[in-house]
């Protein structure tokens, strides 16, 4: 097996697609030495599923496990027998640490440790992505005229993972990233030039040939755009598009050719994502005695304005992928679990609900989310701030409709229900984890530790783990060839 170091690792999506490459007799192809993260409730997540992977590795009993991701049985109860001993094998490589500067002789240190000696290290892979938020286009914009920006740190976290590469020179690295990080400047310079130019005098002499895994030609002919990777493309039910760097030291590249993620035979929708899950209902989030009159008068004004709109054109269903949407069952589906986990909607406001309502019954007729602007003006909210944002109001609520992938899952989905509505009206609720973990391509077994706040930030940090399976086969090739 081929080692693997995981640096912000998340809740493990990138992990998860490498932990699940096999190769052509059904062996697994990648062993995970070390995890780092600094989120605690990530780290918790990180060591559960490396539990589960032990104890499916090794033949052990997985009841223990489903009981407690269905909430059937406590952490404390479980954690006995086989359980226990795979949780004990599997925690020891989950480090939780803040990489930095200050932190770097203990990281250094356990990566020493779990490598082992110098001498007798083969072949391995660095994977990961350095945080994003400064990167990102919403994370700038968020703060234009932010004198602190230029400086925050997190524009140079990318650095720890170069020490890392120049310290202990993997044969292989996939660094992912934002595609903000494409148009991204610090003062004179581009971001993503600044990162391609000190990826060439890494300390301790190491050099690496930087390829695209999605267009096949010489590095230097690489334009910067042949990096970006779009999830949909990969028959992940999301149009989520990130920058990953595949990285092949100089020393081996000329003896691996270049190898390309094979395009799914089309998209996979939200439709193929969503359609097996339970149809739930959110609650509303004040507790009024009448509730149930309520929700009757909302659903009662929602469908009235509906009704008074004139009829929309018809929208032609997008043709999905065939192949595609049978893998992606295929990679999601849990026969063990007698109903989704962490399926459970958010509580709503009433008045979002009605809003919700609409919108959803509009995004069926037209086959795309409706504007804002669409909806009555009884339904549109009190506060004055309708223009004045810099986010424009109109794009404020989404339906995330059924016959294409989705938008973008991001981080802070918590905070924006608004902008992941269910498409089918009956059910009048933003997403569930489950979910947005099904739009990111979890498999349906993945367990988010932490609140729902919590679970939502990880999913959405998240690279996509069918799109890092294909990636994990990728480099499992090359390494397999030398
Ligand atoms: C975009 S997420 C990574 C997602 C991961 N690659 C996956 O596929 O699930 C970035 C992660 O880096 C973590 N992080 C941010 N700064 C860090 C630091 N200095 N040290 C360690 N982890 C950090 C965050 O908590 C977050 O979980």
């Amino acid at each position: 097996m081929f080692p693997i170091i995981d640096l912000f690792a998340g809740p493990g999506g990138l992990n998860e697609g490498f932990s699940s490459v096999r190769d052509e007799r059904g062996a697994y192809v990648f062993k995970t030495l070390a995890s780092f993260e600094m989120d605690s409730l990530a780290c918790q997540t990180l060591r559960l599923r490396a539990t589960y992977r032990e104890l499916v590795r090794s033949g052990g009993d997985l009841r223990p496990y489903f009981d407690y991701i269905e909430g059937k049985q406590t952490w404390q109860s479980v954690l006995t027998g086989d359980f226990k001993e795979a949780y004990l094998a599997a925690k020891t490589h989950v480090y939780q640490v803040e990489l930095g500067e200050d932190n770097r002789p203990e990281v250094d240190n356990f990566i020493e440790r779990q490598l082992g000696p110098e001498n007798e290290r083969g072949h391995w892979a660095l994977i990961g992505g350095p945080p994003c938020q400064a990167y990102s286009l919403a994370g700038r914009s968020r703060r234009t005229g932010d004198e602190s920006f230029a400086s925050d740190h997190k524009h140079f976290l990318y650095r720890e993972y170069l020490h890392i590469l120049g310290k202990f020179k993997p044969t292989i690295f996939v660094m992912e990233n934002v595609k903000g990080l494409l148009s991204s400047r610090n003062g004179d310079s581009s971001m993503f030039q600044t990162i391609l130019e000190d990826l060439k005098r890494l300390p301790g002499g190491a050099s690496y040939e930087i390829r695209s895994l999605v267009v096949d030609a010489e590095p230097r002919e690489l334009d910067p755009s042949d990096f970006i990777i779009r999830s949909e493309e990969y028959g992940v039910p999301q149009k989520r598009h990130r920058v990953i760097l595949l990285g092949v030291r100089s020393d081996v590249a000329g003896r691996l050719p270049r190898s390309s993620l094979k395009r799914a035979d089309g998209p996979v929708t939200v439709r193929a994502a969503l359609q097996t899950m339970p149809s739930v209902r959110a609650k509303t989030s004040k507790r009024r005695p009448k509730i149930d009159q309520d929700w009757v008068a909302v659903q009662n004004k929602a469908l009235d304005s509906v009704r008074r709109m004139d009829s929309v054109s018809k929208h032609e269903p997008l043709k999905a992928g065939t192949l595609a949407m049978d893998e992606y069952e295929a990679w999601i589906h849990e026969a063990s679990l007698s109903a989704p986990i962490q399926h459970d909607p958010r509580p709503h406001m009433v008045s979002d609900l009605a809003r919700y309502r609409v919108m959803a019954e509009l995004a069926e007729r037209l086959g795309k989310s409706p504007k804002y602007t669409d909806l009555p003006v009884s339904l549109h909210p009190e506060h004055s701030n309708v223009g004045r944002e810099r986010t424009p109001f109109t794009d404020r609520f989404r339906v995330q409709v059924w016959d294409t992938p989705a938008t973008t899952v991001v981080s802070h989905i918590s905070k924006d229900g608004h902008y992941y509505i269910h498409p089918d009206p009956q059910q009048n609720r933003s997403f569930t984890v489950r979910e947005a973990a099904r739009l990111q391509s979890f498999p349906d077994n993945y367990f988010f530790e932490g609140a729902r706040t919590q679970q939502f930030h990880q999913v959405g940090n998240a690279v996509p783990p069918l799109l890092s399976k294909q990636i994990g086969d990728v480099v499992a090739d090359m390494l397999g060839a030398l």
